[in-house]
């Protein structure tokens, strides 16, 4: 049984996990149809609450909303906010008062997530917070891993770049490791956090080419400037050319690997310009399936029916 919140990967059991995913393949039939809508939750209320920035997590949870038909009300506060915790639980509770079925939230703090989820009695999906956890990003990521290779089991998946201030990191570790699959880290070594083949049961590298040897998948990742207090490797060039993926560093791995990244992509420095666009880049069926997967999470978790007086059911 799923809980009321969706907050991390790391709360959920492989078997959650699997329904989720189970529940978006049939979701992703209803994004090929002409009409792409169902009437699964329309007379719901949806707000999604964004004090960070997005581009593709917002509209991707709007849209898997609206295909639902539940109605979707995007509320992004002004930064100036953001720095009073008071003001972001009133924001919360003020938003609660309108009766949603559901609240998406994105902050800039880990745990913000959690703390809203303490005070409102409705499920609180979690749609990035920090550098703690992006679990529907991870969900995305594994649903996409599974479509292309058939079985997440098994698999070497590489994740290279700023593991330290990554919480798409974080959540695929946790979502790639319970669903059987090697997980390695590559990164410059202060990227790289204290005991994180202790804690988090994965392989951390150095020498990149080690680090994708072997691997079915290579996951980019952008460096995180937004959260980065220092200087953690000596320039951008050097970056890109110890860590940036590029076709001449993907013949280190198995012969149909695959690229993966979580947008928004620095060209040229993670990323080589043309692997972006191109097999063996998944990056553009990632967002697609993005759509697919919220709708699974909004429908499992916004779309439990009440048992109180005046319930439909
Ligand atoms: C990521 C995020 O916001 O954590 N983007 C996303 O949701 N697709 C990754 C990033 O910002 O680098």
């Amino acid at each position: 049984m799923i809980g009321r919140d969706l907050l991390g990967i790391e709360d959920l059991d492989r078997e959650d996990i699997e329904r989720i995913l189970d529940t978006a393949e049939h979701m992703r039939e209803i994004g090929r149809r002409d009409v792409k809508k169902v009437p699964t939750l329309r007379g719901r209320t949806i707000i999604n609450l964004f004090f960070e920035s997005s581009t593709r997590t917002r509209a991707s949870f709007e849209i898997a909303g609206k295909r639902l038909s539940a109605d979707v009300i995007n509320f992004s506060p002004s930064s100036s906010s953001l720095k009073k915790a008071e003001s972001i639980l009133d924001t919360a509770r003020t938003m609660d008062a309108m009766d949603p079925d559901a609240v998406v939230v994105r902050h800039g703090t880990a745990g913000v997530p959690r703390r809203i989820a303490d005070i409102l009695d409705v499920p609180v999906i979690n749609a990035g917070d920090g550098a703690h956890e992006h679990p529907t990003q991870a969900l995305l990521d594994c649903f996409t891993v599974q479509q292309v290779k058939g079985r997440i089991d098994g698999l070497t998946v590489t994740i290279v770049g700023d593991i330290l201030h990554s919480r798409v990191a974080r959540s695929n570790i946790y979502a790639f490791r319970k669903l059987g699959a090697e997980v390695r880290i590559a990164a410059p070594p202060p990227m790289i956090p204290v005991r994180v083949e202790e804690t988090f049961g994965v392989k951390a590298f150095t020498s990149i080419r080690e680090a994708l040897e072997g691997a079915d998948v290579v996951m980019a990742l952008r460096i995180q400037n937004e959260r980065l207090e220092g200087a953690f490797f000596p320039s951008v060039r050097e970056y890109s050319s110890t860590f940036g993926i590029d076709r001449a560093k993907l013949n280190y791995a198995k012969e149909d690997v695959i690229v993966m990244h979580p947008g928004p992509i620095n060209r040229g420095v993670e990323l080589a310009h043309d692997l972006a666009d191109h097999k063996p880049s998944v990056i553009l069926d990632q967002v697609r399936n993005g759509v697919a997967v919220r709708m699974a999470v909004l429908y499992l978790y916004a779309g439990r029916r009440s048992s109180g007086p005046g319930a439909s059911e």
